[in-house]
């Protein structure tokens, strides 16, 4: 883990309100595992806020980001050749596990999977949205041998109905699944890892203020006591986190 300044090499909108940054970080593109994160410090504002890594290629690592508050809002505007002072990379990561791999990325949470995808090679990787229009893993580069698919609520692109549901008909024995999402999705599916023994690992997110284990604020529950999602985290086993 390290601090530095990272230069910005491109911003660019894959939707209303997703955006992609590409940062050139040559320490933190040469270590980063699938499933860590930075945190970043937006101009103007005292917090760090956290970002998957959702790519690593050469020197550079990139930051798909939805609009969500006044921090990445502001960030939206950053342009090439801005510098940002950042943090990373941070939390653990993913370990792939035998057997073929679904990847299910609720919304924003495809971001925390695009790079694992990419190290996996050989995946399948379903991002789910409401609809059509809020998909974006078609604009990102991936390899050839990753199924890209899609789940929508209201059916306008893909299987029709949430990852949940999608996961009930498409699991198999002997495949492992790594996701990231809205609580109710996580807590839905593992249920189901749970009902047919199947492993799993999630990205989880919380709140975050220091990002490196000090102040406690990012604590979630897990079958072995509190943890801290910055520290012991991102990436949780499935059958260990405690959904309130
Ligand atoms: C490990 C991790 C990885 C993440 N990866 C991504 C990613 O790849 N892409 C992406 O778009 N978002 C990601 N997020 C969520 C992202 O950090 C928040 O959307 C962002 O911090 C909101 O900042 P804001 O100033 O726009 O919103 P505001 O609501 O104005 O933020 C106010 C404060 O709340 C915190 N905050 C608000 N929402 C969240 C949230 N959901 N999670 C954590 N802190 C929050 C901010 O850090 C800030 O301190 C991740 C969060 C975590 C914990
Ligand atoms: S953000 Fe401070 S302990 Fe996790």
């Amino acid at each position: 883990m390290m601090e530095t300044r990272a230069v910005v090499l491109a911003n660019v909108p894959l939707t209303e309100d997703i955006y992609k940054l590409k940062l050139q970080t040559p320490e933190i593109a040469a270590g980063v595992q699938a499933g860590q994160f930075i945190h970043l410090q937006v101009p103007g504002f005292s917090l760090r806020r956290p970002f998957t890594v959702a790519d690593a290629e050469g020197e550079a690592i990139t930051l798909i980001i939805r609009r969500q508050g006044r921090g990445t809002k502001a960030l939206e505007q950053v342009n090439k050749g801005d510098t940002l002072q950042i943090l990373g990379p941070l939390g653990n990561g993913f370990r792939p596990m035998p057997g073929p791999a679904l990847l299910l990325g609720g919304g924003i949470g495809a971001a925390a999977l695009t790079l694992l995808a990419r190290r996996l090679g050989r995946c399948t990787f379903v991002m789910g949205g409401r609809s059509a229009g809020e998909l974006w893993l078609d604009h990102l580069d991936l390899p050839p041998a990753v199924d890209i698919q899609y789940a929508t609520d209201d059916g306008s692109k893909g299987f029709a109905g949430n990852l949940v549901l999608y996961a009930e008909e498409n699991l198999q024995q002997g495949m492992w699944v790594a996701a990231c999402g809205p609580e109710p999705m996580l807590a839905g599916l593992q249920s189901l890892l749970l009902q047919r023994d199947i492993p799993g690992q999630f990205a989880l997110e919380a709140r975050m203020a220091c990002g490196l284990g000090a102040c406690m604020g990012c604590t979630c529950m897990t079958t072995k006591g509190n943890a801290l999602v910055c520290k012991d985290g991102p990436v949780f086993a499935a059958g260990e986190v405690v959904f309130p």
